[in-house]
């Protein structure tokens, strides 16, 4: 049996987990630092690797007391390099680092992108079973939309299509921020969205030219901004920014009352527009790729209910896997699982060791 400790902080949650196997979370710690950026509508840097200096130690520590386990019983550290903020992937790496030095640990390096990937996977084995690879994954988060073709070992990775412009999760948040909802957008408006209309407004879809397995969120986000600019909106988006000042975390009955029937479609119409793009593109590439044989659905966006009901209905002949809530979004679980191969493979990183903000999986 393999056990590796995992760190992860490229964006603005710390965590750590110890994972056995691939297959096992002993332990799974996640400090969000929410409450830190909510007021300024997005993640501020220097407070998220200000933020990771004063959790990684306490984190750590509880990751290791929750799965029992001394430093004697790891085989390895792992650590995200990339991609994400550069001060505070320089957070987890430095910390990998101390512990590979004062512990004798030796060190991997992880793709976060990668790392979402293996979320799935790993849920699939603790529930004894298996993704059967080839599959296709997309991962959907505020930083990133990508879709890949995972082959079979789970090492390699070929990308068929990316976002030219905004990652799905990026205008949840934007159209959230843009109506007065706060941050991050996704949850706020995954809650309100059954409340409205999904068909009331209908956007138009991106088209791309070149590789139509790419995504563009940009136009949508603007043809809200139109939306909402052709009425006045100033009096519901000054009562819910008051109902925020209020209570950081309103009740989706508290959303409600400052939200009329109209912003209601316009959020149910924006999240399906969202949704049947993503969906589309899993469509078109299953199609295109008739080999594969499951598809992994990863990142925050992965959390959306409207997204998971959806896909549900696509029949495309196979299995589309989602990871539970918690392991849809950044967590350091993955980060372990992600690790495992590359255990196998004796691929571990040395002390010049730096992060990447920029990294990439496949191209
Ligand atoms: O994977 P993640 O935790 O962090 C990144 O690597 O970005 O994803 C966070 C993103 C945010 O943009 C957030 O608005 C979005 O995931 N998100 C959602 C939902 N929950 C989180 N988007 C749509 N529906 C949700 N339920
Ligand atoms: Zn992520």
């Amino acid at each position: 049996m393999s056990r590796i400790l995992g760190l992860e902080s490229s964006c603005d949650e710390t965590a750590a987990a110890v994972v056995e196997d691939a297959r096992v979370i002993r332990s799974s710690v996640v400090a969000s630092q929410l409450d830190v950026h909510a007021r300024y509508g997005g993640v501020v840097p220097e407070l998220a690797s200000r933020e990771h200096l004063r959790a990684i130690v306490p984190v750590v520590r509880e990751a290791m007391l929750r799965a029992g386990v001394e430093w004697r019983d790891l085989d390895a550290v792992a650590v995200t390099q990339g991609p994400g903020l550069l001060g505070s992937l320089l957070v987890g790496i430095t910390y990998a680092k101390a512990i590979a030095a004062a512990r004798g640990a030796p060190m991997i390096a992880v793709n976060h992108i990668e790392g979402h990937i293996h979320a799935v996977l790993m849920e699939a084995r603790g529930k004894g079973g298996e993704v059967p690879l080839p599959a296709l994954a997309l991962v959907a988060s505020g930083g990133h939309t990508h879709l890949f073709h995972v082959s079979d070992d789970a090492m390699r990775y070929r990308l068929l299509g990316r976002t030219r412009d905004d990652a799905a999760g990026e205008a949840f948040d934007k159209v959230a921020k843009l109506l007065g909802f706060g941050y991050p957008g996704g949850p706020v408006i995954d809650a309100l969205a059954p409340h409205g209309d999904p068909r009331a407004i209908r956007f138009t879809a991106a088209k791309m030219k070149g590789n139509d397995l790419d995504f563009s969120f940009s136009g949508l986000k603007t043809a809200v901004l139109r939306w909402s600019q052709e009425r006045d909106l100033a009096a519901e988006i000054g009562a819910r920014r008051e109902l925020l000042a209020r209570n950081a975390r309103p009740s989706v009955d508290e959303w409600l009352t400052v939200t009329p029937p109209a912003t209601r479609n316009l959020l149910a119409s924006f999240q399906h527009t969202v949704i049947a793009e993503l969906l589309r593109r899993i469509r078109d590439a299953a199609e295109q790729h008739p080999e594969v044989r499951a598809v992994v659905v990863s990142g925050g966006v992965a959390c959306n209910a409207g997204l998971r009901a959806s896909a549900a209905s696509l029949r495309l002949g196979i299995p589309v896997h989602f990871p539970r809530p918690a392991l849809s979004a950044d967590n350091a679980a993955m980060i372990a699982a992600a690790a495992f191969p590359k255990l196998a493979r004796a691929e571990f990183a040395g002390f010049d060791l730096h992060p990447q903000a920029n990294l990439v999986l496949a191209s």
